[in-house]
Formats: structure tokens, sequence, C-alpha cells
């Protein structure tokens, strides 16, 4: 039986933790369970403990199992993989980023409580800010993640119960340097939460950086097929895991048995997936870098992005996002995107096969008119790991 320990290595604990053989069958890769409801042992006899019945390990919180959307041994192979990987005490798996994204809010904030959030960010999570908490008198100010003096001077101003920050954000790129958000957050009482989905917990850890809870939309990098949606959140502290999972269950929000399976799945090579990414983008942002059909690449990898250090400082590698603005307008950006062979055109990120977006009217519609409003002229893509001289032809004939 595979024995994890604290020491072993990412790689390791991508493959081996939360996922011993099946203790019934000896079945090398947790099973998927897919049922909603479990025999009890007299009333209020619960079986079970962690996936496989082996008595150490973070896995000790569940103390049995009653019913699935209360908890799931296929979702706790995959919650219990994903604390290791961020080096969180739990991790909690979910239907998708936005509800893992809704239970932290739901979780963490009261109405009249204030958020600064970044002025550059998933569309969907402003408009979960905007459109659906504002409602129930949560508010929030945008504010320059990348800036840590104009975070401080917003915390002074504004107050903020939580600062939410998404580095690399998206679009955009802009790198926000998580320990000094940390410090700034904390000294004025806030939590720091950190969407990492960009980042993935190989290149990235923001726990170990400060942050309070680390967001995903395991769609993305994590899962890293694009054959499934899911969300995670991990936290560091046990009495705001306890809350979590509280509003979890309480409110349903869980993803299913077949979905972690898969997520599980892809990321057994995350790590080995994310240095192709990196590769293969440096390489692309180079190539955009001295086009002359491009007017400007955003790519924290390159040494005159604004974030460059901080990144070099925080992150293992930059990422396989990049972003560039068109120097022939909007209509050359859009149909560019209908152009290219290889990358296809569609929302979404994260996957082994390479997309492009134009985010003003596809992933980021939903920010047009806000202080989040993206570029008419950005072009966004998603690196994937096929071969890299097929990559840069096919953006040269789609640039040209
Ligand atoms: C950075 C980021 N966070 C969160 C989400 C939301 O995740 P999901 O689509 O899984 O709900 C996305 C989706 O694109 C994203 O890009």
């Amino acid at each position: 039986m595979a024995q994890i320990q604290a020491s072993d290595g990412f790689e390791t604990l991508a493959i081996h933790a939360g996922q011993e053989p099946d203790q019934l069958t000896g079945a090398v890769v947790p099973p998927i369970y897919q049922v909603s409801s479990y025999k009890q042992d007299g009333v209020g006899g619960l079986r079970g403990g962690r996936l496989g019945g082996a008595d150490s390990g973070p896995g000790r919180w569940i103390e049995g199992y009653e019913y699935s959307r209360t908890a799931n041994p296929t979702r706790g192979a995959l919650e219990e993989c994903l604390a290791a990987l961020e080096g969180g005490v739990r991790a909690l798996a979910f239907a998708s980023g936005m509800a893992a994204e809704d239970c932290l809010l739901r979780t963490v904030l009261r109405p009249g409580d204030h958020v600064l959030i970044p002025h550059d960010a998933y569309g969907g999570t402003f408009r979960l800010f905007d459109k659906v908490l504002a409602s129930w008198g949560v508010t929030h100010h945008p504010v320059p993640v990348s800036d840590p003096a104009a975070v401080r001077a917003a915390m002074a101003e504004h107050g903020a119960r939580l600062v939410w920050v998404e580095t690399p954000t998206n679009p955009l790129l802009s790198i926000a340097d998580i320990a000094a958000l940390a410090e700034i957050a904390h000294s004025a009482g806030a939590l720091l939460a950190v969407d990492n989905t960009f980042a993935s917990p190989y290149l990235q850890q923001p726990l170990a950086l400060g942050a309070d809870a680390v967001v995903h939309s395991t769609t993305k990098y994590l899962g890293g097929h694009s054959d499934v949606v899911g969300g995670a959140l991990v936290v560091a502290d046990t009495d705001l895991a306890a809350r979590l999972a509280f509003t979890q269950n309480a409110t349903g929000s869980a993803g299913g048995p077949f979905d972690a399976w898969l997520t599980l799945r892809g990321v057994k090579t995350l790590g080995v997936r994310m240095d192709r990414h990196c590769q293969n983008a440096a390489q692309v942002a180079a190539m955009l870098t001295s086009h002359h059909a491009v007017a400007q690449v955003y790519y924290p990898g390159l040494a005159e992005h604004p974030g460059h250090e901080v990144a070099a400082k925080q992150m293992r590698g930059f990422g396989g996002m990049v972003s560039f603005r068109h120097a022939g307008g909007e209509e050359a950006a859009v149909a560019m995107c209908g152009r290219t062979r290889l990358f296809t055109l569609g929302e979404s990120l994260g996957g082994v096969e390479s997309l492009i977006e134009h985010p003003a009217r596809m992933t980021h519609a939903s920010v047009a008119g806000s202080v989040l409003e993206v570029p008419a002229d950005l072009v966004r893509l998603s690196v994937g790991i096929e071969n890299i001289d097929d990559l840069l032809e096919d953006l040269r004939t789609a640039l040209a």
C-alpha cells in the first residue's frame, strides 16, 4: 500500500495522496462510488472513515458516510489530494468553481460587509459580486491587486472583511504579491482569498504565502482535459474548514463522484502538464512579442512584465496563459480568433489542447461597461501541450 509521507514531493502527492489502493478489492485507483445513501449499522452507526479505511492522514475528518451530499468516498479522495497539494488542512470539492466561490463568500460574509476585489478578474467572479451578492447587502470595491500600496489605501479608506485576489489575473495576467496582500489584509482584520486557477498548486501555493483560502476552478489545469466542470476550496484553518463544510452541505453545492474521479485522474499528471504548458507559453509569448501584428503581450514570464519579479518569487513557473492586443484593433482580433487551425475557438482554459478566445465578446462580456472592462482588441490564449512548432506556425498563419 502506498503510504505518503509529509516529505513526499508534489508529483508523488498528486498520484498518491488520498488515493491508497481500495481496501476491499485492491483497486489501484479510487473507485467511482456512484451512490447516494449508505447502510448504517444501527441508527446513527455510520460506516466509513476515509477511503480505504486507513487510519492516518488528513482524511480523518470524515467520521462516516450517510448521504453523498455530505460526504462521498470518491469526492473525499479528491479533497484529500487537493488539501495535500495546496498544503491546507482540508479541501472541499464543488460542482463548479463558481459554486466554490459562492460557498466561501456566503460563509465568511454577512450583509453590510465590504470586499476588495481585483479590477481585472474572471467576469463570472465579478458578476457574482456585482449581480448576486450586492442584492444581499455585500458591497465591493475594485482595486489593482498588483499594487499593494493601492490595496492598502483602499483598505484604509473603505475597510473590508475580505480581500479577493486572482493571480495571475484573467485575462490580463497581472500578478499580485500574495505575501504582501496577506499582511495588508490581516493587519486590518480581513481575510485573504486567492483564486489559484491560473497557476495551479504546482506553480503557486498561496496558503504558504499567508492566504486564508484558496479557490479553484478545477475545470481548468487541475482537471486538465476539458472534460469536467468542478471547483474547490482549500483552507489552512480547521474552524473555517468546518464552517465551509457546513455551508456546502446546507446549500448542496458538492460535485458528483464521476466528476471527482475525472478531476483526480487529471491531477495525477498536473506537474508534467504544467511544465510543458509553461515551456510552450514562453515560446508563444516570445514569438508574439516580435510579431508586427501584435501591439502588446501579457505574460508574466517576460522580463518586461511589471509583475515579473513578484511572479518569479512566488511561482515555480509562469503558466500557460498568454494574452495579447492585436495591432489591427477589435475586428482584426475577432477575425484572427476564427482563423486558427489548432487553437480551438472556445471559452475555458487549462486543458491539454490549445484554445483561443476574444475576452470582450466571450468570457468577459459580463464586465462590459464596468471598471473591469477588457480591451476590445485583446486575444487570450490557453497554450496547450501540443508540439510547439505546430502551435507557433498556427498562430503565425492566423496573424498573417
Ligand atoms: C480564474 C477563474 N476563476 C473561477 C472560474 C469559475 O469556474 P467554473 O467555470 O468552474 O465555475 C473561472 C472560469 O473560467 C476562472 O477562469
